[in-house]
């Protein structure tokens, strides 16, 4: 170490001493303002430094630009007692400008220019110091968008003559006389794209010549669009006939290029499936496998049924491709109920198809089939068997001739055989009368012989009382001889 750094370690020393007794050394550097010069080695308490803001910056408002050495040998200031000189808000025509915090000396700001014009020059500037004051580094201004004429275009032309198109400004076109469509949007206005490039909104539209052919849908009709001529976005509606279904789209357009679109649709039969299927009835001629709508098919019934009164035996293919029937239309038919004689008869029913059973009473043997079923039989229906019939199981019993009575007579025949329940009646001869009941019957005793039922008719009458009187004397007589 030389002579002289010996010399600033001695200064430096002795500068020591004052800031003990309440000096203050060098004063507070900022980056807004300076100290008065030249600067001294060390400053009394109490002194007060009046400090200068920097090229760009000035006091700011109510603030003291003054710095006081403090008895513990500090400095005080008032902070930021300098602040940035602010430039002027920018005016440019056309344009917003956003400026998110101040603008103050050294802040930056973004220009951008209204809707329709363009920005030229840098988008942003900064405040920046000319001379001792502050102004913007750089101003753009904004153009304004414009668009090249619009095109010309054939068999048409400009509705309104202008001569500059600026942005946002429309132009319309219409055909030259009533043979041209016009094909695409007939107005078209200047915009940008997204260089900021003046360019029309879409392409010019065409004048053409269109006609589409007069369109026939076989099988079918329209509903609009009843011309013979059509041009350039007439439509035409089609409906089917009735038992055809629509393929494609019921309404077509004529499009720029003469053709319906889309085209034409076709209108196509439709079809029921195979012919039912009925218990009862049966085709009577031979159906294919499919049926285009409206067929109608006429049935019979089949044997043991007969056509129900009031219904249709016709079966019919509906548009919504299912058949059509009368429910039941024809009807199971009835045998006669049969009898049978001591036995009973059990059935459901008598209709066709259906069986009855037959049984005997206790006491008589079934003699036959026991069971008959309705079944067809020429035009209509009968028991497949003939009905069985009862037999009694009992011996067979007779009665001998029936019993006598004077002056009366009956209706047996003598000699013959009497079977179990015969009747004879009985009769008076002239003169007497009937006492009691007339008629007699045969019937079984235990041992199941015939006999002939009590009691056997009497004659009781005025005649014979008579009679007796007659006798009585002789009857005495005799009586009295036998004493
Ligand atoms: C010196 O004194 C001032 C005011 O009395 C005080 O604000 C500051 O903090 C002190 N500084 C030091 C280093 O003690
Ligand atoms: C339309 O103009 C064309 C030529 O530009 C012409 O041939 C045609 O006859 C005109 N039609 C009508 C209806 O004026
Ligand atoms: C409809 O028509 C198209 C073209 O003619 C054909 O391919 C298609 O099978 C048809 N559809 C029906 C359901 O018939
Ligand atoms: C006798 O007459 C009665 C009544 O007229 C009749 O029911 C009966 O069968 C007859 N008897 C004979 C054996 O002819």
């Amino acid at each position: 170490p030389g002579p002289g750094t010996a010399m600033r370690w001695l200064c430096a020393m002795l500068l020591m001493l004052p800031g003990a007794w309440g000096d203050c050394e060098q004063p507070p550097r900022f980056v807004f303002a300076e100290p008065p010069q030249p600067l001294r080695e060390s400053y009394a308490v109490g002194t007060a430094l009046r400090y200068t803001c920097r090229p760009g910056y000035t006091v700011a408002g109510g603030k003291s630009p003054l710095v006081t050495c403090l008895p513990n040998s500090t400095w005080m200031a008032t902070p930021d007692f300098c602040i940035g000189k602010s430039c002027s808000p920018p005016v440019i025509m056309n344009s917003k400008v956003d400026y998110m915090t101040n603008l103050q000396f050294g802040a930056t700001i973004t220009y951008a220019c209204n809707n329709g014009y363009r920005l030229v020059g840098k988008p942003s500037a900064q405040c920046v110091l000319k001379g001792n004051e502050v102004t913007w580094d750089h101003v753009p201004y904004c153009a304004p968008i414009s668009c090249l004429p619009p095109p010309m275009i054939k068999n048409g032309q400009l509705i309104n003559e202008n001569t500059d198109f600026t942005f946002g400004m429309a132009v319309t076109y219409r055909c030259n006389n009533n043979s041209f469509s016009l094909i695409g949007d007939a107005t078209i206005h200047c915009t940008a794209n997204d260089n900021l490039q003046g360019i029309w909104s879409g392409p010019a539209p065409e004048c053409k010549v269109v006609a589409c052919k007069n369109p026939e849908v076989e099988n079918g009709r329209r509903l609009s669009g009843f011309g013979t001529e059509h041009t350039y976005k007439n439509t035409v509606t089609f409906e089917c006939n009735p038992g055809h279904l629509l393929n494609g789209s019921s309404v077509v357009t004529c499009e720029a290029d003469s053709n319906w679109k889309p085209p034409l649709p076709t209108c196509d039969p439709i079809y029921c499936g195979p012919a039912p299927h009925f218990l009862f009835a049966e085709l009577t001629t031979a159906v294919g496998d499919r049926s285009p709508v409206g067929t109608k098919l006429r049935y019979q019934c089949k044997p043991g049924y007969a056509a129900a009164s009031g219904k249709s035996s016709l079966v019919i293919c509906l548009s919504d491709t299912t058949w059509s029937a009368d429910p039941d239309f024809c009807i199971r038919q009835q045998c006669t109920p049969p009898t049978i004689e001591n036995g009973d008869v059990t059935a459901d029913s008598f209709l066709f198809e259906s069986v009855v059973t037959f049984t005997c009473h206790r006491g008589y043997e079934l003699k036959g089939s026991s069971s008959a079923k309705c079944v067809a039989s020429g035009n209509g229906v009968d028991w497949d068997t003939a009905p069985p019939y009862c037999e009694s199981q009992l011996p067979r019993v007779l009665c001998k001739d029936p019993p006598t009575i004077d002056n009366g007579m009956h209706n047996g025949t003598k000699g013959t055989e009497f079977v179990y329940g015969s009747v004879v009646v009985y009769k008076c001869k002239d003169g007497f009368t009937l006492a009691g009941a007339a008629s007699i019957h045969c019937k079984a005793d235990h041992q199941y012989r015939g006999v002939w039922s009590e009691p056997t008719p009497e004659l009781k009458t005025e005649a014979s009382y008579l009679s007796l009187v007659g006798i009585f004397p002789l009857l005495l007589a005799i009586l009295v001889m036998n004493v």
